[in-house]
């Protein structure tokens, strides 16, 4: 194993060449396909950062027209698929429900070996498409409500609270604020280039594997409480702190004991070491939305005063911790009254069409190599068999 070097997590390994999403954790950049996320996030909507990141460019008015008919078109789940919603039991974790459904796509939407770009695009747009239908069906069974399907004449993020939040015996009327910030959640979580997740699709789309089960790895990847999974724990938190009456120095004092494992939810990044550009943009929209009447949560002022005591504190200061995308996204899904174990799931569609763009551009690279991480053995070294009656 001599020329073999150790990199726990690929912390420092460079895993492949890419030209989607461009960070300088020192300097706090993050770039979609050379664009400041900053002004993404400003100027433009979900659907056209989902086209710039899957093409590459930025699409002109014709090309984003067809792109978002076709999203629409591709947005109803098969109706047999319906019958799945009621075999899980009550109170299950959304992502278990999503993983389970979007890999059952694959049943549903059978590709051929070969994929020609026609077929490539129909399915980037199914994957794009369902997974919000599938993630606002999932919320509809857990509260026992009829579903609702979505409608051609809404576009995305529009189309998706609709299905979340409409009933047929109440009126609801979507505020324009609030549509706004969910789509600036869904392209501030769109790509981060090699994080958890996405390095999962890439590495089960990397056997060839069906992308609806490459797009279903992804998801359980994002499920875990150190990547996707730290938007609820944050709310939870603060929930918690609310609830006490404290100002959070418990939960850090905690994250800081090295007896314990609980860590401060929402800081800390494998490659921002002095700012997360996402949670600031998020942080000035929480601002902006919880400013409207009527929208105040005392869990921003909890966040933002913790967030004050950690920045202060040595611990998180030798550490380069800083508040990270989750800190404040959960903030704006309250807001939004998504609830809380659904906050992952949003993510997760988000994050859609980044791993799909990481799977094309796998698939359209000179050479697919298949993952296959080499390890140190540290076990025993040979042994003789003994029978099981001489075995002391
Ligand atoms: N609270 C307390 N200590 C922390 C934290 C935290 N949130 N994050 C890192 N540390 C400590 C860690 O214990 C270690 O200390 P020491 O050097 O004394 O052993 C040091 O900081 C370095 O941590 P690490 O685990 O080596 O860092 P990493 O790059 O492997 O982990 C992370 C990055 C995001 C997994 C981690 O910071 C963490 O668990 N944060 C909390 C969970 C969270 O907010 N996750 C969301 C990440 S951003 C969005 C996403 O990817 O989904």
């Amino acid at each position: 194993t001599g020329y073999i070097t150790l990199d726990e997590g690929y912390g420092n390994t460079g895993a492949c060449e890419s030209a989607i999403t461009y960070i300088d954790g020192d300097k706090g950049i993050l770039r979609y396909r050379g664009y400041a996320i900053e002004e993404l996030a400003e100027k433009s909507r979900f659907v056209e950062v989902a086209y710039l990141l899957l093409h590459g460019e930025l699409p002109k008015a014709e090309q984003l027209l067809q792109f978002s008919t076709r999203l629409n078109e591709s947005s109803i789940i098969h109706e047999d698929m319906h019958h799945f919603f009621n075999g899980f039991p009550r109170g299950s974790h959304p992502m278990g429900i999503l993983a389970t459904m979007v890999a059952s796509l694959s049943t549903f939407y059978p590709i051929p070996d070969e994929l020609d770009s026609a077929t490539e695009i129909q399915i980037v747009a199914n994957l794009v498409s369902q997974v919000r239908t599938i993630a606002a069906f999932s919320y509809k069974k857990s509260i026992g409500e009829p579903l609702i399907y979505p409608s051609y004449k809404l576009k995305y993020t529009r189309n998706f609270l609709n299905m979340m939040f409409a009933s047929p015996v109440r009126d609801y009327e979507l505020d324009e604020d609030i549509v706004r910030a969910i789509d600036m959640f869904f392209i501030l979580h769109a790509d981060h280039e090699q994080n958890c997740s996405t390095s999962s699709v890439r590495t089960a789309g990397s056997s060839m594997a069906n992308v609806y089960a490459v797009a279903s790895a992804g998801i359980c990847a994002l499920w875990g409480p150190r990547h996707g999974g730290a938007n609820q724990q944050v709310i939870q938190m603060l929930e918690q702190i609310h609830a006490d009456g404290g100002d959070g120095t418990e939960f850090i004092n905690q994250a800081k004991d090295k007896n314990s494992t609980s860590r401060l939810m929402g800081f800390g990044h494998r490659v921002y070491k002095n700012f997360d550009p996402r949670a600031q943009v998020l942080k000035q929209q929480c601002d902006k939305l919880l400013n409207k009447s009527g929208m105040t949560d005392p869990l921003f002022d909890i966040a933002r005063r913790l967030e004050e005591i950690a920045l202060k504190d040595d611990y998180f200061i030798s550490r380069k911790l800083y508040p990270n995308v989750d800190f404040y996204s959960g903030l704006i899904l309250r807001a939004a009254g998504i609830p809380t174990n659904m906050f992952t799931v949003l993510f997760a569609i988000g994050r859609m069409p980044g791993w799909l763009a990481h799977w094309r551009e796998m698939l359209h690279a000179k050479q697919v190599t298949i993952t296959r991480p080499r390890q140190i053995y540290v076990g025993e070294t040979l042994r003789r068999y003994q029978d099981v009656d001489q075995r002391s």
